[in-house]
């Protein structure tokens, strides 16, 4: 059976250090012994929890190495407080100016640092006519490009179309979209590291909950990129827990 991986993304939450580290003595307890988890909290709390012994992330990382660039923060600072994960290109950041040769760029300064790099692509809307199959294809090829076979090969892919992400009523894809649309990324990855299968992860991320986490886990996505769903170590373990 596959092994799924969890990725929570808690975004701008908790408020305090003291609610983070609430959370993560939660999941500490009550995690599944082998269940591949990576906790992505605010930057300022990656150290003080880095120390709990969970799989860490950041959420975004600078694109230069050093220098005079007030409040940014950098590879080789992620690297030396303990993160092995760095989320790049989320929605979030893309809406305020992120372009994908800055995406590129932090991605190759991750994987010179051993980082691994968790992309996000994902279409702004779906027509019936298909076009967001290439504003996929497009997306991918930018956040990659400069990349070689290498290295595109140790990226992991989060699918997270933008209409689905931290919607109200249960606003995710449908398993069946989602399928087809991860096949799709599986075989630009293929094509793109001209592997004979494909290595890369390809997660899903929008809306994931404990609902249609169990429908989702039967297509072929790799594991899942959790937002809201994640703050709660409660919420977060629930979809975990959930028995495909
Ligand atoms: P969501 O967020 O689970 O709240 O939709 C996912 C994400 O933005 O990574």
């Amino acid at each position: 059976m596959k092994k799924i991986l969890y990725v929570a993304n808690w975004k701008a939450n908790p408020k305090t250090l003291l609610e983070a580290k609430k959370e993560i003595a939660i999941i500490k307890k009550q995690k599944p012994k082998n269940a591949d988890l990576v906790i992505c909290p605010p930057t300022a709390f990656l150290y003080p929890l880095a120390k709990e012994g969970l799989s860490l992330g950041a959420q975004d990382v600078s694109i230069f190495k050093d220098g005079s660039h007030t409040g940014e923060i950098t590879v080789s600072m992620l690297k030396s407080i303990g993160a092995k994960f760095c989320i790049v290109g989320h929605s979030e950041r893309r809406s305020r100016g992120e372009s994908s040769s800055d995406i590129a760029l932090k991605i190759k300064l991750l994987l010179s640092a051993k980082i691994i790099p968790i992309v996000c692509i994902g279409e702004h809307a779906r027509g019936g006519d298909g076009e967001h199959f290439n504003e996929i294809r497009s997306m991918l090829t930018a956040s990659l490009d400069g990349l070689n076979k290498k290295e595109k090969k140790q990226v992991i892919v989060a699918y997270e179309p933008i209409w689905a992400i931290s919607t109200e009523h249960n606003g995710a894809i449908d398993a069946s979209a989602l399928e087809e649309t991860v096949i799709f990324i599986k075989k630009l990855l293929k094509d793109m590291t001209e592997e004979k299968t494909v290595s890369n992860k390809v997660l899903y991320g929008g809306s994931v909950d404990q609902k249609n986490v169990k429908e989702f886990s039967l297509t072929p996505v790799d594991g899942f990129l959790i937002g809201k769903m994640s703050i709660k170590a409660n919420t977060f373990l629930k979809i975990i827990n959930t028995k495909v």
